[in-house]
């Protein structure tokens, strides 16, 4: 079995690693992938990166199953490009990905839907989002329209700043066209959930919830980037949590894509807030995240490979995976200046320490430079680690990643503590409490 991975992040990196365990032995192929894709499958830089470069690739060699990792290619039309060749893949059509490819038809189709969200005014005008506003209590949440790579959403303490936001996003279009339509939305208190699952479009697999930390400073401190780590544990969410998610975010918006014409297939990743009013949904991905992959697939266990075939054959063999109890986190190591322009080209040093140390080390923008590895974009390596408790994997890949050095190197220490409360509060309150074992079914 042949198989190409479509990017070159950590998530890539993460999918490559855990297919390359599969008993099937697949061939695995990475377009254009990094440093550590390179040592579980092999790297094809293809010509621009095009849709017809992996055209023409996949074809010539006879790959069986293509995987695509980020938004942007979803969005415009990739997965249909392959299936319209016959080709087998994960990920949804341009049709469907739209649900993250554009912010008011995904707010719309919520209210269409009665899905769980934030209030909200989609505005396509400067004249009516500045009037919209006046509606909207303090703070209140701006979001551009179009795909922003993480730059998007700004939530503003006052009126001023929101004015400012609009005008920056549709006047002085800092963001091109994606902000020339602005969603305001009302804010929403409550802790943050990453919840994924993996459908055919009809059955699904949901994944175990896992938690990202989008802020470059300890404590949620200073300007978001794509992720400086994620964890990964069933406490999370109460079993009636998840209950309701399903039942009140997931199957309503498969249905409601299905009973528009726009049947999801792949990997559906809701952004949820737990408000004191139950889940909401803030914003749905129609991929994996990046870095909870790193996180959820370190604890996956059984066929990935077995799962994704039956996924893309409509067929979606639930039992083909399942995880054990033991949380994982995912630290990342950026690079200096990042979420800005980050500084590329540092020396790492380390990794195989870590890796001594039992964490696995995800490679993000990371290139091989006259056989070293080198940083080649903002956020570098995700070290990986597991343990029977959340706080021992919490000390497990701390201790890992203490090794691993490069120049202007940025890391949070604060990776999972929330989740480390959690354990720490139900603990006192039950000292016989043992983890909850999350199983695989939906
Ligand atoms: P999004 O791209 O919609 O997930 O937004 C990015 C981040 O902005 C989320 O992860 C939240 O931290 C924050 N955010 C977005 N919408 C809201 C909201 N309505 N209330 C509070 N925070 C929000
Ligand atoms: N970690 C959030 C994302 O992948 O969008």
């Amino acid at each position: 079995m042949k198989v190409l991975i479509v990017g070159n992040g950590g998530r890539e990196h993460a999918i490559a690693w855990k297919l390359a365990q599969s008993p099937n032995r697949p061939e695995i192929y990475v377009t254009p992938g990094n440093a550590g894709s390179s040592q579980v499958a092999k790297n094809v830089p293809l010509q621009g990166n095009t849709p017809s470069a992996m055209m023409q690739f996949a074809a010539e060699q006879e790959i069986d199953l293509v995987v695509i990792g980020p938004e942007a290619p979803l969005v415009s039309g990739l997965a249909d490009q392959f299936r319209a060749k016959g080709i087998a893949v994960i990920g949804p059509s341009a049709a469907a990905a739209e649900l993250e490819g554009s912010k008011v038809f995904a707010k719309q189709f919520f209210a269409r839907h009665h899905i769980p969200t934030a209030a909200f005014h989609s505005a396509h005008s400067i004249e009516e989002a500045l009037d919209a506003l006046t509606r909207f209590s303090l703070p209140v949440v701006i979001k551009a329209d179009g795909l922003a790579a993480g730059k998007g959403v700004i939530i503003a303490q006052s009126h001023q700043e929101a004015r400012a936001a609009i005008l920056d996003l549709m006047a002085r279009q800092t963001l091109g066209a994606a902000g020339s339509r602005v969603v305001l939305e009302e804010f929403l208190c409550g802790e943050e959930v990453s919840f994924i699952v993996l459908t055919d479009g009809e059955r699904i697999l949901a994944f175990p919830p896992a938690q990202d930390h989008k802020a470059i400073l300890d404590e949620d401190r200073g300007p978001n980037t794509g992720g400086m780590g994620a964890y990964c544990d069933a406490r999370i969410l109460t079993p009636q949590q998840h209950q309701t998610i399903l039942r009140e975010i997931i199957h309503p918006t498969l249905g409601g894509l299905r009973a528009e014409g726009r049947p999801f297939q792949g990997f559906l990743f809701a952004g949820l807030m737990i408000t004191d009013n139950g889940p909401k949904i803030l914003e749905f991905n129609v991929r994996l995240g990046d870095p909870e992959t790193q996180a959820l697939l370190h604890s996956m266990r059984g066929d990935f490979l077995a799962l994704l075939k039956s996924c893309a054959a409509g067929n979606l063999d639930a039992n083909a995976v399942y995880w054990d109890a033991e949380p994982s986190v995912c630290v990342v190591l950026a690079a200096a200046n990042y979420p800005g322009n980050p500084r590329t080209g540092d020396a790492i040093s380390g990794i195989e320490q870590a890796e001594e140390c039992g964490a696995v080390v995800f490679h993000a923008g990371t290139q091989s430079r006259d056989g070293k590895v080198v940083t080649s974009g903002g956020r570098v390596l995700g070290v990986t680690a597991s343990a029977p408790s959340l706080p021992e994997a919490i000390e497990r890949v701390y201790e890992a990643a203490s090794h691993i050095q490069f120049d202007g190197m940025q890391k949070r220490s604060d990776i999972g503590a929330k989740g480390r409360k959690r354990w720490e509060a139900e603990s006192t309150d039950n000292p016989a409490a043992t983890p909850r074992r999350r199983t695989a079914t939906s």
